[in-house]
């Protein structure tokens, strides 16, 4: 482990403030506090602010080596009742509609085993063809503006058009639809979601939204995620909550996350002009080194919840039966220890052994439809342009779990 200096300030960990006023040159995170507690606090009690969408305490784990033992043994430590993050609702708890993210073993395997069906290849061949459409048509409409809101015009709309085809929502759906889950997906950030109330009413929405959706596609099969998920409902291997569950978990995760990481990945192209450069020569087939080191920096979700099935003791430190206990992804993937050089943006890491999607049986199943959003944009957005310019401060999202941009102001000329 190497040696941390003590910082001047403690900083609270899951504050969603230390994410909003996170400093730029760091990408946007509290890397030497990170390297304080790894060194010296490897495991700890974490206060959570007062908030009554936050629960009030949980165990932090900051070390790449014990987030990976843990992530690996779900008998041990289990996803199963409760919340997968730091917030004091999940969707399963609230209105009864839990995903594959909320169960071990048997029926998280079952589960998984149907979603993933959705994602065979001849559908994943099928939307690269049109995730490539899509990418020209924002890079055309970006082209003519010049100077634009990259995380609005490029990060929202390449995974809200994605996902549409990937889940199945008609494309005169998913404007209100993807509203929707945006308020979802940021509670705490006053500029998109306003109140509580207003995201419960959003989160309902989607449930109902599901709901019929399921029945359309029951009645109009199609190539998507969501035709699937009914039709293994119908069978009787999925129950119409876990449908629901499950379509939730895809709305919530996918798109925020895409998102995160191509907004993320551009402001550090921005910032490392070497590594924009190592890019443009690429970017006629841009290798999967390249998006990994993005979706490592960005690490859209800073860290998952598990508890403990049994009184364990980690480094010294002794946590009882279901205490909660975050798995801090964000620290991990900036341990010297698993990650060589980790503050170096280096796009041809190779290994990258990064926790972005996870790396237990939870893994994310949906890394390669995600990877492939991200290479289709980046390969059509550099291929068209001779320069990217930052024009303006980047603005980081309110909150603890996803950890957004709010907004990067940009400004490109056409090649
Ligand atoms: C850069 C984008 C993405 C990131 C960073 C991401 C990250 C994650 C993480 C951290 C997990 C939980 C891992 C764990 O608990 O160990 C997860 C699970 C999951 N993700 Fe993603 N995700 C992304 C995109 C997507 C997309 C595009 C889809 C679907 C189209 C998707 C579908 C899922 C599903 C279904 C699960 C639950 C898997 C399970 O419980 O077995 N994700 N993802």
């Amino acid at each position: 482990m190497t040696a941390a200096t003590r910082p001047e300030a403690e900083l609270n960990i899951l504050d969603p403030d230390t994410y909003a006023n996170g400093d730029p040159s760091t990408f946007g995170l509290p890397l030497d506090y990170f390297d304080y507690l790894r060194a010296e606090h490897p495991v700890f009690l974490q206060k959570l602010p007062e908030d009554p969408l936050l629960i009030d305490e949980v165990w932090l784990v900051t070390r790449h080596a014990d987030i990976l033992a843990m992530d690996r043994d779900p008998s041990t430590f289990t996803v199963e009742d409760g919340p997968i993050n730091v917030w004091a609702f999940t969707m399963g708890g609230i209105f009864g509609k839990p995903g594959m993210l909320n169960f071990d073993g048997d029926r998280h395997r079952r589960q998984r085993r149907i979603v993933n069906r959705g994602f065979r290849p001849s559908s994943v061949q099928k939307w690269e063809a049109k995730f490539r459409q899509y990418a020209r048509r924002i890079v055309d409409h970006v082209l003519e503006q010049g100077a634009f809101d990259f995380v609005e015009e490029v990060s929202h709309r390449m995974p809200a058009l994605a996902l549409g085809d990937v889940l199945g929502v008609p494309e005169d759906d998913r404007r209100q639809f993807f509203a929707w889950m945006d308020m979802l997906a940021a509670p705490f950030e006053t500029r998109v979601t306003r109140s509580v109330e207003e995201m419960l009413q959003a989160l309902n929405n989607l449930i109902e939204y599901c709901r019929s959706l399921m029945q359309l596609r029951l009645q109009e099969p199609s190539d998507d995620v969501m035709t699937q998920m009914a039709l293994a409902g119908s069978e009787h291997n999925l129950s119409e909550d876990e449908v629901i569950g499950n379509a939730l978990l895809l709305v919530a995760g996918a798109a925020e996350s895409t998102r995160t990481a191509i907004s993320h990945g551009m402001h550090s192209l921005l910032q490392y002009p070497d590594q924009m450069a190592w890019l443009r020569e690429r970017a006629d087939d841009i290798p999967p080194s390249a998006i990994q080191e993005m979706v490592r920096i960005a690490t859209p979700f800073t860290h998952l919840v598990r508890a403990p099935t049994r009184d364990v003791e980690i480094h010294g430190n002794q946590i009882k039966r279901g205490e909660r206990i975050a798995m801090l992804f964000v620290s991990a993937n900036f341990d010297p220890d698993a990650i060589t050089d980790p503050r170096r943006f280096d796009l041809g890491r190779d290994p990258n052994p990064h926790f972005s999607f996870g790396q237990g049986p939870h893994s994310c199943l949906g890394k390669h439809v995600a990877a492939s959003e991200i290479k289709i944009l980046f390969e059509e957005l550099l291929r068209r342009t001779r320069d990217i310019e930052q024009t303006g401060d980047v603005a980081y999202v309110r909150d603890n779990y996803a950890r957004g941009v709010y907004s990067l102001p940009v400004n490109l000329d056409a090649a």
